[in-house]
């Protein structure tokens, strides 16, 4: 007897209703996939999966829906696999290693058949491994830094006791000569604010760098000196600091010929940065300006085009130093017009900045250049050449910047004052071969402002420090400053890449000069090449 015969009426109306609302609630809302399976949803489900029949009027047996479950977990599994899953099931590969995997896999390059060889080894054979630990003894200051350094303040430069000294294992070679190296070094304090110059002595092999020599003395005498370093070979740009008021890198800078002299260099960090701690400044100012320069590429489209760009060899020449930088900092270090303004964006950044501008990938050239003319910028540089100087990577940051403002007026980005200046010198020398002085101020600053200057004028002008603006005083052989002012217009060498040729122009010239040839000879002409030299 089925157990809807003892229903009375309104409880079967009661059931029907609800029935209809758990179907309603089962079906999927428009525009969105089921989660579940709406076939599974309904008051009786717990009956009919026990195959009991379904309490109601028609009192029949609950439909076996085992079959469409099944069908259901199938369909989604394989519609995931297909969406997610990239690669093929790696079957029986996954219990090879990684390495031989692919040479004896399903993944095989070889035909079904063709014979295996063995398996590559993954290890160093054992005469090669032989080679190994002679290659690395001694090398300069393995300090073995994991697990004999003990666990101290999270802070990247906390060495606050003697206690952190370690085994050295900078150790002359056998056979090899020592050096007795002194330094003089600044130790700061930036909590006290305490400032002290101490001495130090060592002995070393004689081909330490002031970096060996710096680990020396950490390793064995004051664990508590702190300086950056990484790469130990002139890559990372870690190991910036001044010796005797210059910067330098101290792995790059061999200390064999200035202790043989008995000279005691004085190491101090670099300037133009705040110092954190005796040789290390805080590089976030320096990070920030080149950030400013967006130091990415910016090829003007979103999607990349269909046919790969080929760039050729003289394009990259344009920006060929600026790409050797390492971001040591020290052109930053000896800049005198960032320590009068310390807004200046700097050799560095600048020379980042002519990396993009130079690219010829780069679209956003205009772009870059008006920023790089604003305040703070390209024109504020004072062309002292210290950057140039004292670049470990010869990279020429002045150059670079010069180039930037080449690249400026030729694109029409002259509305700074440095750039009024600039063109100025250029129609001054092509119309008299002089740099007319008197015309210089309202030219570039506007007449308002050489009103203003008019008695600082005439003060030079009495002391002959100006010529007279009329008549203007004309060169006799003017016609050559306008012949050479032709030939860079119509060989288009203006602009970044009339400098780089020229910087090349110059090389070619050093070059046959040590050549033995002479500059004056007919052969070493402006764009011609010179002969090389014999051997
Ligand atoms: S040349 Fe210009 S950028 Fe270079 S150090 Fe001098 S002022 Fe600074
Ligand atoms: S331009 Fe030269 S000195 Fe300046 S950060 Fe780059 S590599 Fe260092
Ligand atoms: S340690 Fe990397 S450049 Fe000196």
């Amino acid at each position: 007897m089925g157990a809807g015969e003892h229903d009375g009426g309104s409880a079967v109306f009661d059931r029907g209703r609800l029935r209809a609302r758990a179907q309603r609630a089962a079906r999927p809302s428009r525009g969105r996939a089921a989660l579940v399976d709406p076939r599974r949803i309904g008051l009786d489900d717990a009956r009919e999966l026990r195959r009991l029949p379904a309490r109601g009027p028609d009192a029949e047996a609950g439909r076996d829906r085992r079959n469409a479950a099944r069908a259901l977990r199938a369909r989604r599994r394989g519609r995931q696999g297909a969406g997610v899953q990239q690669r093929p099931d790696a079957g029986a590969r996954a219990r090879l290693p990684a390495r031989p995997r692919g040479q004896h896999g399903r993944l095989r390059h070889r035909a079904q058949g063709e014979p295996r060889r063995p398996r590559t080894a993954v290890r160093l054979s054992g005469p090669r491994r032989r080679e190994l630990p002679t290659a690395y003894a001694g090398h300069a200051g393995g300090r073995p830094a994991a697990g004999r350094l003990e666990t101290r303040d999270p802070d990247e430069v906390a060495t606050p006791g003697k206690d952190v000294l370690v085994h050295s294992e900078l150790a002359p070679a056998p056979g090899s000569t020592t050096i007795d190296v002194a330094l003089k070094i600044w130790r700061y304090d930036a909590e006290t604010g305490e400032k002290e110059l101490k001495r130090y002595e060592v002995e070393a092999p004689d081909w330490v760098t002031l970096l060996d020599v710096l680990d020396l003395i950490k390793d064995k005498q004051d664990g508590t000196l702190a300086y950056r370093k990484s790469c130990r070979m002139m890559i990372c740009g870690s190991c910036g600091m001044r010796m005797d008021g210059a910067a330098v890198l101290a792995c790059k800078t061999r200390m064999y010929d200035i202790a043989k002299s008995g000279h005691v260099p004085v190491i101090s960090p670099m300037g133009n940065l705040p110092v954190r701690k005796d040789l290390v400044v805080d590089m976030d100012p320096f990070w920030s300006k080149i950030r400013a320069m967006k130091p990415w590429l910016d090829p003007g489209y979103e999607e990349p085009a269909e046919k790969e760009r080929i760039v050729s060899q003289q394009q990259m020449n344009v920006i060929h130093k600026e790409a050797l930088c390492i971001m040591c900092g020290c052109c930053v270090s000896e800049c005198n017009s960032m320590e009068s303004d310390p807004e200046f964006f700097g050799p560095a950044a600048l020379a980042k900045g002519m990396r993009f501008v130079g690219d010829a990938r780069d679209q956003a050239d205009v772009a870059r250049l008006n920023d790089y003319n604003a305040e703070h910028g390209i024109w504020d540089c004072t062309r002292c050449y210290f950057c140039n100087e004292r670049c470990p990577k010869g990279v020429d940051p002045r150059d670079a910047i010069a180039k930037l403002g080449a690249e400026s007026i030729k694109q029409g980005v002259d509305h700074d004052m440095g750039a009024k200046h600039a063109k100025w010198f250029v129609t001054s020398a092509k119309t008299t071969g002089w740099l007319r002085e008197t015309e210089l101020v309202p030219k570039t600053q506007g007449v308002v402002s050489a009103i203003k200057q008019t008695k600082f004028a005439l003060g030079l002008a009495r002391r002959g420090k100006v010529p007279p603006p009329v008549p203007p005083h004309v060169a006799a052989r003017v016609d050559e400053s306008r012949k050479l002012y032709n030939l860079v217009k119509e060989q288009g060498r203006d602009g970044a890449l009339g400098i780089v040729q020229g910087e090349h122009a110059l090389g070619r010239i050093e070059f046959a000069e040590q050549a033995g040839v002479k500059t004056s000879d007919p052969e070493v002409r402006p764009g011609v090449e010179p002969p090389h030299a014999e051997g």
